[in-house]
């Protein structure tokens, strides 16, 4: 039992299974986020009620902790794993093998992961970090109350085409990272069954199409809605 907690096999099944959490957290964050194609005052209002939610809910809150602690266990173990497999093979293949199926973004997990840690940083630098700690702009409601207005943080952000563009651009390296991670978390936990395996390979790459592609119309959408 020690031995499979310190063995490669279980660090595996950790990347994997915090892998595939993210995941779900992706999509939830997704649905929550489509409310930004609401136009007018009944999207700003849905949007700051949903986030002022989000951010007080005991649930959510938990929920967000454990997200947190998942993208850190995803970054140390898949970062220790890579160290692992350079110092085991220090010098690459020097021919690729033409008939493995090894693709780009398998072959290049790391960098795709590095992309999408920085796109982290300044994601939540822009959103998360000054929802909770910065100086934010308020909506006053019908009712005379007032909750911070982060839809407001979040459109104007997307006027500027380079952010937009860098949003883009990270979705992409979010589908190269999705289509390699989702197969390979499916056949290291032990779902690759030989009669679901075309299923299994079709699922993950609609989930690693579908997801970046409706985050990356956001920004979009509210660029050229907001021109
Ligand atoms: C492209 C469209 C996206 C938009 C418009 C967006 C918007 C936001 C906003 C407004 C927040 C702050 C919410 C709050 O603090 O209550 C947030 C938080 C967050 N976002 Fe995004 N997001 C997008 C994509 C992504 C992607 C692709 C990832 C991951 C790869 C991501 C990861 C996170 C995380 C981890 C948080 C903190 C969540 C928490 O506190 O529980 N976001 N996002």
């Amino acid at each position: 039992m020690n031995n499979y907690l310190t063995s490669t096999i279980f660090r595996k099944v950790l990347a994997s299974l915090s892998g595939l959490f993210l995941v779900t957290f992706l999509v939830g964050h997704l649905v929550g986020n489509l409310q930004l194609f609401i136009p007018g005052v009944q999207g700003q209002t849905q949007f700051n009620k949903y986030a002022l939610f989000m951010t007080t809910n005991p649930v959510v809150q938990a929920l967000s902790i454990i997200t947190y602690s998942a993208i850190l266990l995803h970054i140390f173990i898949t970062l220790f794993l890579v160290i692992q497999s350079r110092r085991a093979r220090p010098v690459g293949y020097a021919v690729s093998n033409g008939n493995d199926s090894s693709g780009w973004s398998s072959r290049n997990m790391a960098i795709l992961g590095t992309v999408l840690l920085f796109f982290l940083v300044i994601h939540l630098k822009s959103f998360w970090y000054k929802m909770h700690f910065g100086e934010m702009p308020y909506q006053y409601l019908s009712d005379g109350t007032k909750i911070k207005d982060l839809y407001q943080v979040t459109t104007s952000a997307f006027q500027n085409p380079f952010y937009t563009f860098f949003y883009v651009f990270c979705m992409g390296a979010l589908s190269l990272h999705l289509k390699h991670g989702v197969e390979s978390a499916i056949q290291t936990v032990g779902l690759r069954i030989p009669s679901y395996e075309k299923l299994f390979k079709y699922a993950a790459i609609a989930v690693a199409f579908s997801i970046p592609a409706i985050f990356a119309s956001i920004p979009v959408y509210l660029y050229f809605t907001n021109i």
